[in-house]
């Protein structure tokens, strides 16, 4: 087999060269971490299921008009993407209050926010990603004014969307993470989304019950971890066809 170059590895994916210039493959691994790194595991599956949800997320996104970097999946574990330049921030949309937002402002999990919050976190591992405002962002250089306008007003149709969409499926979007890259195109630059939407970077709630079927049962040592991939998966009418075995196929590529 021809070794493809490595471009970047970060802790859920490897980016490789894709097949033609501009292109990217996209390999999403098993390896889950949290609290910047300092946790780490394994959870078997992940990278097979968040690569179907996100493929079938950012389908749904780009049907609605939302650019993304999403091009089509190669595979169990591959997807083929556009080559970005990423923007070196994340945006995280809030509805319902959990996570940071907690135990920054002392609000009991669960509270319901009252309108849609978003938050920028600048992009470092070894500054643990701190959260910034806009006027960092702008007189830093890391985005300009019309590309955070841009990232903000598509984080909102985003959100509106994939609040209804998983509504639909029975689960509360409490809050996610997006990442956003530019893209040129005949001398025209557009902001696209760009990284995954999985468990992995959302938390959603069973609508009735509130369990948790996200990241956060790794985060908290809640059990049944895989066992939540699966069931957004599920409920998204996404398993993979044989079901949960097929989540142990052989790695395709090294
Ligand atoms: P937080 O409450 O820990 O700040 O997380 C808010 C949302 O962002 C939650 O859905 C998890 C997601 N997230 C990531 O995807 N990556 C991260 O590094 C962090 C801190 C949060």
């Amino acid at each position: 087999m021809t070794r493809r170059r490595r471009i970047y590895e970060g802790k859920a994916k490897v980016l490789f060269e894709g097949p033609e210039p501009g292109t990217l493959v996209q390999y999403f691994k098993d390896d889950a971490s949290a609290f910047n790194n300092k946790k780490k595991g394994v959870i078997t599956g992940k990278g097979v299921l968040n690569n179907r949800i996100s493929e079938y997320l950012m389908s749904r996104l780009g049907e609605i008009g939302v650019p993304t970097h999403f091009v089509r999946r190669l595979n169990m574990r591959e997807q083929l993407v556009r080559e970005v330049e990423i923007i070196p921030i994340s945006l995280v949309v809030r509805n319902v209050a959990a996570g940071s937002l907690s135990r920054r402002f002392g609000i009991p999990e669960g509270t319901p926010l009252p309108r849609s919050i978003i938050e920028y976190y600048y992009k470092s591992d070894d500054l643990g990603d701190p959260m910034v405002s806009e006027e960092h962002i702008t007189a830093f250089g890391w985005a300009a004014p019309q590309d955070l306008d841009d990232m903000v007003a598509l984080s909102l149709r985003i959100n509106d969307y994939l609040s209804g969409l998983f509504l639909g499926t029975g689960l509360k979007l409490v809050d996610f993470k997006l990442e956003f890259g530019r893209l040129w195109e005949n001398e025209e630059m557009r902001i696209v989304l760009a990284d995954e939407i999985s468990p992995d970077n959302c938390r959603l709630w069973d609508i009735k019950t509130n369990e948790k079927l996200d990241k956060d049962r790794f985060r908290e040592d809640l059990g049944k971890v895989e066992e939540a991939y699966q069931e957004v998966a599920r409920r998204l009418g996404i398993l993979p066809e044989g079901g949960p075995n097929d989540l142990m196929a052989p790695k395709t590529m090294q």
